[in-house]
């Protein structure tokens, strides 16, 4: 049986202000918090116990998720009282594992939405005889992320975290943040301090000439860290370019909520998602945007692109582009926001 770690514990400082007061992997994703989607991911493939390594807002996670009964799968939580990072966090949820020292435990960041096929993943670790297998994917732009060319046969040759020159650009391979560790190499890393996986046990790896193994999956990738790539990753799973267990059958333009109330002239396009009892006007247009349960949008009102969360007010003809508005937030009638604004929880903007 193939346990898994779900790293959860991170402070999700880009997406404030909807972390405030929600961890990123708990904010909702179509519909189902981020965590819940992989759960299902990991469940499909076979996987039956996770352990979920938290630390900011630890109890969010406990109380949605209980012991896992309703989700088909073991859940255990790793608390950490101090973020250990990602290492740190890996390590301290390891004192839960079951396996034995040679098994594969697989890990999996948080805020990572991807159809990757696990089971190909354990089974490439198992072939190489490997100490880490990463799932990497190519991306146009690699500059945010970190790098991890390989050789012919899959063989990580480096780590280079976050390029910024164009010599630095090695390759468009990146890490996609999910990984199969050998138990025995989690075991091995220090457990008195922060540690992070990408930046000191992965290079100390390749320093010792351990087998490391990249394993390139060309299926949806998307991390959810910003505004723009959560909206987007949303809609995906709407429209059904990203793939959830938790989503079959219901893909399509718009997901909206039995208990939601549309105008039936109103447009919800592009992938949007409509949470419980949200009231949208008429003539209003929602594009590839995500509008959390108990929000109003007033009549003629555009949005695109943009997160709107719990209970806040959107007046009549306001234009929303690219746009961040946190729980209970007002935006008074006829305003436009300029794309990249962030609207804090209770704000008025007028
Ligand atoms: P930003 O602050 O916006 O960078 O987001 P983040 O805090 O989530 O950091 P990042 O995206 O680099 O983290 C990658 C994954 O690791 C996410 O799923 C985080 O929840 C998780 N993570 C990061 N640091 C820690 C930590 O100290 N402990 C635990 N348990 N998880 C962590």
């Amino acid at each position: 049986m193939l346990e898994a770690i779900l790293l959860v514990g991170g402070q999700g400082t880009r997406l404030r202000p909807l972390t405030i007061s929600t961890p990123k992997p708990m904010l909702p994703v179509a519909g189902f918090a981020c965590t819940e989607h992989q759960i299902a991911l990991a469940r499909e493939a076979g996987v039956r116990r996770i352990i979920l390594g938290t630390s900011y807002r630890a109890e969010v996670f406990e109380e949605y998720f209980g012991h896992g009964e309703t989700f088909g799968v073991e859940l255990v939580y790793a608390v950490e009282d101090e973020p250990l990072g990602t290492g740190g966090a890996i390590r301290n949820a390891a004192t839960h594992l079951t396996c034995g020292q040679n098994d594969p435990v697989l890990v999996f960041n948080g805020d990572v939405l991807t159809g990757l096929d696990i089971a190909g993943l354990v089974q490439k670790w198992r072939d190489a005889n490997a100490d880490v297998a990463l799932y990497l994917t190519c991306v146009e732009d690699p500059r945010p992320y970190g790098l991890v060319p390989t050789d012919a046969k899959g063989r990580v040759l480096e780590f280079r975290e976050k390029p910024i020159t164009p010599e630095e650009i090695v390759t468009d391979q990146i890490n996609a943040g999910c990984y199969v560790f050998k138990r025995s190499v989690i075991d091995a890393i220090p457990s008195d301090r922060p540690v992070s996986v990408e930046r000191e046990t992965f290079p100390e790896l390749l320093a010792a000439n351990r087998m490391v193994l990249g394993v390139v999956d060309d299926g949806y990738w998307l991390d959810l860290g910003t505004p723009l790539a959560f909206a987007k990753g949303s809609a995906d799973l709407v429209l059904g370019i990203a793939p959830s267990p938790l989503l079959v059958g219901r893909t399509g333009e718009a997901l909206i909520e039995a208990s939601a109330q549309v105008d039936s002239s109103a447009s919800i396009i592009g992938g949007t998602y409509v949470g419980h009892n949200a009231v949208i006007g008429a003539g209003a247009v929602i594009t590839g945007s995500v509008i959390f349960a108990d929000v109003e949008v007033g009549s003629d009102s555009r949005i695109t692109n943009s997160i709107v969360s719990t209970a806040a007010k959107i007046s009549s003809d306001c234009q929303i582009v690219d746009t961040v508005i946190a729980e209970r937030a007002q935006i008074g009638i006829g305003v436009t926001l300029d794309p990249g604004t962030l609207v804090f929880p209770d704000d008025t903007v007028n």
